[in-house]
């Protein structure tokens, strides 16, 4: 310590200039978690080393990169970035960031929470990240299920853009994304079992001009889900399976403005999982459905119905079916169910008889 305190007052008699940027940091705008304590040995507790780096990172000016080192795991039970800060921030993601069990878990509803931030980049290097311990939490007994934390979430952030990393084994959901406006995330590599239970890949809610791209997404629930208040959100190469599809819903728990629109899904690719594109509603004739097109779908399907479009009494109209093309891979002939759905399909396989003309 002694050390530490000559260093500066020396340095602060060399060149004000450069005692002041020490002050608040590092030189160069680089604040690395190992030169605030983090040992990144995967057993020691992290998480203070975390919170002191991002208090004086928050405070500089310009643009700052918080350094997250490869090769190393730093176990947090907690972290905590939170806005509004000065500088501008880059994350580089390269460590791996590691949950404790449940048993020692402190960190509330989330490990990693960001918030309040705009302009956040974070660069990984495919292989940081967030790596949860959920297998402790998946089969825990007397139903811990509302317990159970989500790993890396983001709130209230503004022209976010996050690439490259890494998120495993989340006891709940992998990413979620609430009250945003403008995010990319490219080359999201997420692994869960397909038997994790509630393990979404990406949550999105009341968030708007999303993009999640280029990504890879093993869960044992949706690969992504697109909650109410979420307005253009796009989907794009995206892989899923396991997992249950790419879903918008469940809308209709809430009464008032539970509303969705403007998603779009594009060449995306689903292995393995239970739906390809859904939406899911809760409270039947009080949501409506409507405007939708399935647009050049092709593959296989295990079970015997291809097609499935179940309205209430409110009816969905203008469903749009084109070119889609659906085989078993069991041999069987698939059928479609329609009830109160409304629209065309045209160059389908199998055949949708079942779509009623949309009233106009
Ligand atoms: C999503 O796709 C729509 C339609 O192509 C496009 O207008 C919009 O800019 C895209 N949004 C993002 C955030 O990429
Ligand atoms: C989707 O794939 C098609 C065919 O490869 C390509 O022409 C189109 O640009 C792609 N669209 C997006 C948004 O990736
Ligand atoms: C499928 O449908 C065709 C035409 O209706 C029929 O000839 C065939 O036996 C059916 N196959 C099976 C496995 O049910």
């Amino acid at each position: 310590m002694q050390l530490l305190i000559n260093f500066v007052i020396i340095l602060g008699f060399i060149s004000p200039c450069l005692s002041t940027r020490l002050n608040v940091g590092t030189k160069d705008g680089i604040y690395n978690v190992m030169d605030y304590g983090a040992r990144g040995d995967g057993k020691s507790d992290d998480t203070q080393a975390f919170a002191t780096a991002w208090s004086n990172i928050c405070k500089a000016r310009g643009k700052s990169t918080l350094i997250i080192p490869a090769g190393k795991s730093f176990l947090v039970t907690k972290v905590h970035f939170s806005g509004p800060c000065n500088a501008k921030i880059h994350i580089q993601l390269e460590g791996k960031i590691v949950a404790p069990p449940k048993e020692a878990w402190k960190g509330g509803e989330k490990l990693i929470l960001i918030e309040n931030l705009d302009e956040l980049t974070i660069d990984g290097n495919g292989e940081g990240g967030a790596y949860g311990d959920g297998s402790t939490w998946w089969n825990c007994p007397g139903g811990c299920e509302h317990e159970r934390p989500g790993i890396l979430h983001f709130h209230s952030c503004k022209d976010l853009s996050v690439r490259n990393i890494k998120i495993t084994n989340s006891p709940r959901s992998h990413v979620s994304v609430n009250n945003c406006i403008g995010a990319i995330f490219s080359q999201i590599s997420i692994d869960s079992p397909a038997i994790s239970p509630n393990t979404d890949g990406f949550d999105i809610s009341f968030s708007k001009n999303i993009l999640v791209e280029d990504s890879n997404i093993k869960s044992g629930d949706d690969c992504i889900a697109i909650n109410g208040g979420s307005f253009f959100i796009n989907a794009t190469r995206i892989t899923c399976g396991p997992g249950h599809g790419i879903s918008v819903g469940s809308l209709g728990k809430v009464r008032d403005n539970d509303q969705v629109s403007d998603v779009y899904v594009r060449n995306c690719t689903f292995i393995g999982t239970t739906n390809g594109g859904r939406i899911k509603t809760v409270s039947d004739s009080d949501v409506s459905v409507s405007d939708v097109t399935y647009r050049g779908f092709t593959g296989t399907c295990e079970g015997n119905v291809a097609v499935k479009f179940e309205c209430s009494s409110a009816g969905c109209p203008n469903i749009i079916l084109d070119r889609i093309n659906i085989d078993s891979n069991q041999g069987k002939n698939l059928s479609t169910v329609c009830h109160n759905a409304h629209g065309t399909a045209t160059n389908t396989i199998p055949v949708v008889p079942c779509l009623q003309q949309n009233v106009l």
